[in-house]
């Protein structure tokens, strides 16, 4: 009699716990502490709510974190010198600028004044470069990273796999599409214009999903055993929900559930670049 199998469920908290424990022994060892600035602002409740989360998890592993605190009028010159200040201070070698900024300031000019050796969410022309050629020299942003990390995590390897990717954003899709690339997969970009969303994603192996669409990724979508990795973060009725069907899709497939998925591997990965940010510039100092 044949075993039935269960799918399983990517525990990104877990994962991310795991990661934050081998990280904090590595700068417990080293003795030195690396330290992380964030510039913040405005009042955005989602992004209060992701820097507390970010400051817990800097917290855990001994980081040192700062957030500098910026009132939503401020001008961009105001940034671009915070920022400049923070190139040069040798105490400090990670930066994040917290997203999205007011309208009257340019995000481009913001990201492109970065050092890109602190750039530790990855978002510079020069990092982006470097994930672009599959350099490993460079710092690769966060979210994309965490995803390509949870699938390693759990022995799911992509080479010659045929990944679907929805969302095709600067900030996820767009690289993720090129990690998957440089590591031996074969990847399908889908975004709000793609016409048959359902034709690239039943036959795939593996399905991405980073639309930011509620209930976007139904059951009747996915192959039996493939895996899905939400990387959506929608409010339904108050709850936080990711872009699948999680309840219908978990029977058949294995699934990165939301909360509890992706978004703690991002955390962890913001940890891990500002240290490997921290090695490097100790290196050259
Ligand atoms: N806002 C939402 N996600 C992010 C992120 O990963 N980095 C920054 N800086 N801002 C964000």
């Amino acid at each position: 009699m044949s075993k039935i199998q269960k799918t399983m469920i990517l525990d990104g908290r877990k994962t991310a716990e795991k990661i934050r424990g081998a990280l904090a022994e590595k700068i417990r060892k080293h003795g030195k502490k690396p330290k992380l600035r964030v510039i913040l602002v405005g009042e955005d409740a989602a992004s209060l709510a992701y820097v507390t989360r970010k400051e817990k998890a800097c917290a855990e592993v001994g980081i040192e974190y700062e957030c500098l605190r910026f009132p939503k009028e401020v001008q961009e010159e105001d940034i671009l010198r915070a920022i400049a200040e923070t190139n040069d201070d040798r105490n400090v070698h990670g930066l994040i600028v917290q997203l999205p900024l007011p309208p009257h300031i340019d995000k481009r000019n913001v990201v492109a004044a970065i050092n890109e050796m602190k750039d530790v969410d990855g978002f510079t022309q020069w990092n982006a470069g470097k994930c672009f050629l599959g350099k490993t020299d460079g710092l690769l942003p966060c979210t994309p990273k965490g995803v390509m990390r949870l699938l390693s995590e759990y022995g799911i390897g992509v080479t010659g796999k045929d990944v679907t990717v929805i969302g095709y954003g600067d900030i996820v899709g767009k690289p993720l599409c090129l990690m998957l690339s440089s590591a031996g997969a074969t990847v399908t970009a889908c975004h709000s214009k793609t016409r048959d969303l359902k034709s690239h994603t039943q036959n795939a192996d593996i399905v991405v999903s980073a639309a930011g669409v509620a209930n976007l990724l139904t059951a009747d979508m996915v192959h039996p055993w493939s895996v899905v990795i939400d990387v959506g973060i929608n409010r339904v009725d108050g709850k936080l929900r990711g872009d699948a069907d999680f309840e219908a899709i978990s029977r058949i497939a294995d699934i990165s559930p939301v909360p509890g998925g992706v978004g703690p591997m991002t955390v962890a990965m913001l940890l891990e670049n500002t240290y490997e940010a921290f090695l490097r510039l100790e290196s050259e100092a």
